[in-house]
């Protein structure tokens, strides 16, 4: 080979290097006492004196500046790896930002252990359903004017289905599996067509209690639920019952509580014995059976509990808001 061709490929070879292993190796080849370059020069001992003079003075000007090319060369991995050596272990790290649960997810998961803990079983339903289980089982027929109380989203293509506006179906679809006693309770997702405000969201979170038996009672409930807000809120919270209307219960009742150090009662619950009508409509007879039925608002939980006060805030996204959680 041209003693040029050979420097070029040396110098492309060690262009190609990045491991210093290699770089050894690749010096012997072409430096070393085998080398090809020092072959070069060996062999002109059998020269005439005039190529010796020629080919002798380019080879040892191509051994110098290979040598010179390896030293660079070396420099530069070792560099390269002492930066990766050269840790500084006492600068800060840069932080891992864990996800966590939702504030609603937070507070519903402690309303489902709560109930639990009293002996409730949870139960889900779906959130699409038949205007039969959302309203006429409960006792709200269609000419009901009690229907004007939860605004609809009914869905377009299907006759007679709609997007649940409370967790109360949930009642009648499980009545109409099961026979009593039991105790159940149901958080989902429910669907309000209303204008949204601070207080109202088209999309919000609630939990559905029943309990039904032989003499299930109002005195029962309001045990439960005495129960229930003292361990949601840690503190030993008053209860009041107002007289209300539902179609599905009767009598039926505002549940209102007041926390210690607040002056205010707040109003959390809809709650009642259930409806003769209804227990007729699972298929009970309302002479053997009888019992109680509650509704409370996820949402309206969580903001008493952290003192939100807009009820959007959950909603919107804002990792600003939900990081606090
Ligand atoms: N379903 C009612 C609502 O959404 C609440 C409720 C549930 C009232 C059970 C009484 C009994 O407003």
């Amino acid at each position: 080979m041209d003693i040029n061709e050979l420097k070029e490929e040396a110098q492309q070879a060690l262009e190609d290097i990045s491991d210093p292993k290699y770089l050894e190796s690749l010096r012997i080849k072409y430096l070393g006492r085998k080398g090809e370059v020092t072959q070069i020069l060996r062999s002109l001992s059998k020269k005439s004196l005039a190529e010796r003079k020629k080919v002798g003075k380019a080879a040892n000007q191509i051994k110098q500046e290979l040598n010179h090319l390896f030293d660079i060369k070396l420099k530069e991995l070792k560099a390269a790896t002492d930066q990766q050596i050269n840790l500084d272990i006492t600068q800060p790290g840069a932080r891992v930002q864990l996800g966590h649960l939702h504030p609603l997810t937070q507070v519903e998961n402690q309303i489902r252990k709560i109930f639990q803990d009293l002996n409730f079983s949870v139960i889900e339903g779906p959130e699409v359903e038949s205007s039969y289980n959302n309203f006429d089982a409960l006792n709200i027929p269609a000419d009901h004017p009690a229907r004007d109380m939860w605004d609809t989203f009914w869905l377009k293509d299907f006759d007679n289905l709609l997007l649940r506006t409370h967790t109360s179906p949930m009642q009648v679809r499980y009545m109409r599996e099961n026979k009593p006693p039991f105790q159940i309770i149901v958080p989902g997702r429910v669907f309000r067509y209303e204008a949204t405000d601070a207080s109202h969201e088209i999309n919000f979170y609630q939990f559905e209690g029943l309990m039904v038996g032989d003499d299930v009672s109002l005195a029962n409930f309001k045990y439960v639920v005495g129960e229930f807000f003292k361990k949601f809120f840690n503190k030993e919270v008053k209860i009041r019952f107002r007289p209300s209307y539902f179609p599905f219960t009767e009598p039926s009742v505002e549940v209102d509580i007041q926390i210690p150090g607040k002056k205010d009662w707040l109003e959390v619950m809809g709650a009642g014995l259930v409806h003769p009508n209804v227990l007729k409509a699972v298929g009970y007879n309302p002479k053997h059976y009888q019992g109680f039925a509650f509704g409370g608002g996820v949402d309206r939980l969580a903001m008493l509990k952290y003192g939100i006060d807009d009820v959007r805030l959950f909603y919107n996204g804002d990792v600003r808001f939900i990081q606090q959680f």
